[in-house]
């Protein structure tokens, strides 16, 4: 165990706003998004990108993956910083529209959209629905006459590619719900191509997601052009775009800093591989596009703590004991938050790691290795596993856990009741709540009362 973490001095500052100030102005848990990061790091990434793809002669358009965090004032920032966005349901696309997001630069997606969700894409003239199954061509197809347009599709394929990530996060194996295999590529696009009301631009492959490892998406990207010229034939010219999905893995822990990919790195070896897979293969090189999601919002993310109980659990002779990373410390310090597996399920869905640090106050204390839980009726409900806070953390305290803005807001429940918090954007210091909190009436109002067990309804 080191003493890094255990000396901390003053207090936390987001966006130059104290913590403290936060919480005392928007209560706790509280979920704090620093926009003019979000913006810098979406501005960051799809300059990158794109100068990368002029650099090898294309063009590319880089879609925010608004599952990681969406609100209307976020697809507002990020249309704003030039990025178009992708959804993946009705409900974000609502929320996109409303947010005055140009429609043609929507790309919707999803293994199972309802027909009525596709119709409603079609008629709000979203630029791109990405087809994942053969059966949603011709819904798609049906759509697009019934609205009097021709719609541009892609067809999202499974390159094959086993990405080295969480299980539940690979998405580019054959034994998993999304996509069709490369190998059936010709056949489902000569069906697209039959349908006078689809514009097939060309293919989606997406390998998953939190991916280090940078190898995975250029053998992607390969393997997807190694086909483009069969389809180009059938299409009777060249498959005009590629695009090679999101999944750029950041760091949730200063341990992981230095394996995070960087932006510029993707994007050089990408652009590179494009150019020199299109001459490989003889067909011009697609415009491309991206779809980041994590990458863009999870950095500029922190949740607010506060601290209302702790207990100490000697390791010595335990079965914790057995665990390497356990050894040295005598013992386990649990700190309860006010929050937990509803805010932040990721922990528990995917044994997410995160590290967290006090917000409030400095201290001289020794470093006491901590397990940060919530407040639920389940032991899976962490917050943060492991990392070491200085001994004298207690009731009342304020956390910060870093790198929250992806994936906790968007997958948050209300479980055991426990009311959403809100969400505080900041920017050139001033914070502002871009999502309301919500409250015990507002969950209690969902329970519909009848009065009597035979009347359903009215
Ligand atoms: N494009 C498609 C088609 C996707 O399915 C996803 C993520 C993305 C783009 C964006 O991936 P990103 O750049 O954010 O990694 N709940 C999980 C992540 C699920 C990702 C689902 N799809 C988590 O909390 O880690």
């Amino acid at each position: 165990p080191s003493a890094r973490r255990g000396r901390q001095c003053g207090e936390l500052k987001i966006g130059d706003l104290r913590a403290t100030a936060l919480t005392e102005s928007f209560g706790s848990p509280l979920y704090v998004v620093d926009e003019d990061a979000a913006r810098a790091t979406a501005r960051v990434i799809r300059e990158a990108l794109q100068g990368e793809a002029r650099r090898v002669g294309t063009e590319a358009t880089v879609y925010y993956a608004s599952k990681a965090f969406l609100c209307v004032e976020v697809a507002r920032w990020m249309a704003e910083e030039g990025l178009a966005i992708d959804v993946a349901s009705g409900g974000e696309l609502a929320v996109a529209l409303a947010a005055g997001v140009d429609p043609a630069r929507i790309g919707f997606h999803g293994n199972n959209k309802s027909v009525a969700e596709i119709e409603r894409a079609v008629r709000a003239g979203v630029g791109t629905l990405i087809i994942d199954s053969e059966v949603e061509t011709g819904r798609i197809a049906a759509a697009a006459s019934a609205a009097g347009v021709r719609q541009r599709v892609r067809l999202r394929v499974n390159s094959g590619v086993h990405a080295s990530t969480h299980a539940y996060l690979a998405t580019s194996h054959e034994d998993q719900k999304f996509g069709q295999p490369l190998g059936e590529a010709a056949r489902l696009v000569g069906d697209i191509l039959a349908h006078e009301t689809l514009e097939f631009v060309g293919l989606h492959c997406h390998i998953g997601s939190q991916i280090f490892a940078t190898d995975g998406f250029r053998e992607s990207a390969r393997r997807l052009l190694s086909v483009y010229r069969e389809l180009g034939e059938l299409a009777g010219s060249p498959i005009p775009e590629l695009n090679l999905g999101g999944g750029f893995g950041i760091a949730y822990t200063s341990a992981e800093a230095d394996e995070a990919p960087q932006i510029a790195e993707i994007a050089r070896e990408l652009a590179d591989i494009v150019a020199s897979s299109a001459e490989e293969f003889g067909i011009p090189i697609p415009k491309l596009a991206f779809e980041p999601g994590r990458a863009v919002i999870g950095q500029a993310g922190v949740t607010l703590y506060t601290v209302g109980t702790t207990k100490t659990v000697q390791l010595a002779g335990s079965d914790a004991a057995e665990d390497p990373a356990d050894r040295g410390y005598p013992e386990r310090l649990y700190v309860s938050v006010d929050g937990g597996m509803s805010d932040n399920p990721r922990p528990a869905l995917y044994g997410a790691d995160y590290q967290v640090r006090i917000a409030n106050r400095s201290s001289e204390a020794d470093p006491a290795l901590v397990r940060v839980v919530g407040k639920h009726c389940e032991s899976g409900d962490i917050v943060v596993d492991r990392d070491e806070l200085p001994g004298d953390v207690r009731p009342g305290d304020t956390l910060a856990v870093a790198a929250t803005g992806a994936y906790c807001w968007s997958l948050s429940s209300t479980y055991n009741y426990v009311p959403r918090p809100p969400v505080v954007a900041i920017r050139g210091g001033v914070a502002r709540v871009i999502v309301r909190g919500q409250t015990e009436e507002d969950l209690l109002a969902q329970s519909v009362v009848t009065g009597d067990a035979r009347t359903n309804g009215d």
